[in-house]
């Protein structure tokens, strides 16, 4: 961890660049699986689902930055090697033979629900710390994921 003139305890950067981490390596691993969907949709509504994993893969890119850049601005090495994304990711494996629409629509849906659900759980061990601007940062992150979701869920008639 690098020296910083920000008044946040050593220890406290510690803890709070672990949660940070953490939500990272999803992160990614959420940035593959929506262009992979993007990419192998197939079937009728092709078009409007390609672009829709598209956009929702734009947020998702933009909140690995958020997470990445406040692990660094807390002195801390933001690791978002695919390496390390590959064995610290927390989401479901993407099925490669996934085609039809629904299917992708569904399999995104979970990864985004787990991301959010971890999301929610790492506001509240943040703002224990207490690192109220971590809080922060996975408190924007989260309901922006929240957002996401409902876009895929919107989807899926009722499911
Ligand atoms: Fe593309």
């Amino acid at each position: 961890m690098y020296a910083s003139r920000i008044d946040i305890p050593d220890h406290t950067r510690k803890a709070a660049i672990r949660l940070l981490q953490a939500r990272l390596s999803d992160a990614l691993d959420l940035d593959a699986q929506l262009k992979q969907a993007h990419w192998n949709v197939r079937g009728m509504g092709f078009f409007g689902l390609h672009q829709l994993f598209d956009a929702v893969h734009g947020e998702v890119e933009g909140f690995a930055d958020t997470l990445a850049e406040r692990i660094a601005t807390l002195g801390g090495v933001a690791d978002g090697r695919v390496q390390t994304t590959a064995v610290r990711t927390q989401l479901y494996e993407y099925a490669l033979q996934t085609v039809a629409g629904e299917d992708h629509l569904r399999a995104i849906a979970a990864v985004l629900a787990q991301f959010g659900k971890s999301l929610r759980a790492d506001i509240d061990a943040a703002a224990a710390l207490p690192d109220a601007d971590t809080a922060d940062v996975l408190t924007e992150v989260s309901r922006a994921t929240d957002k996401q979701l409902w876009f895929v869920e919107a989807h899926l008639s009722g499911a």
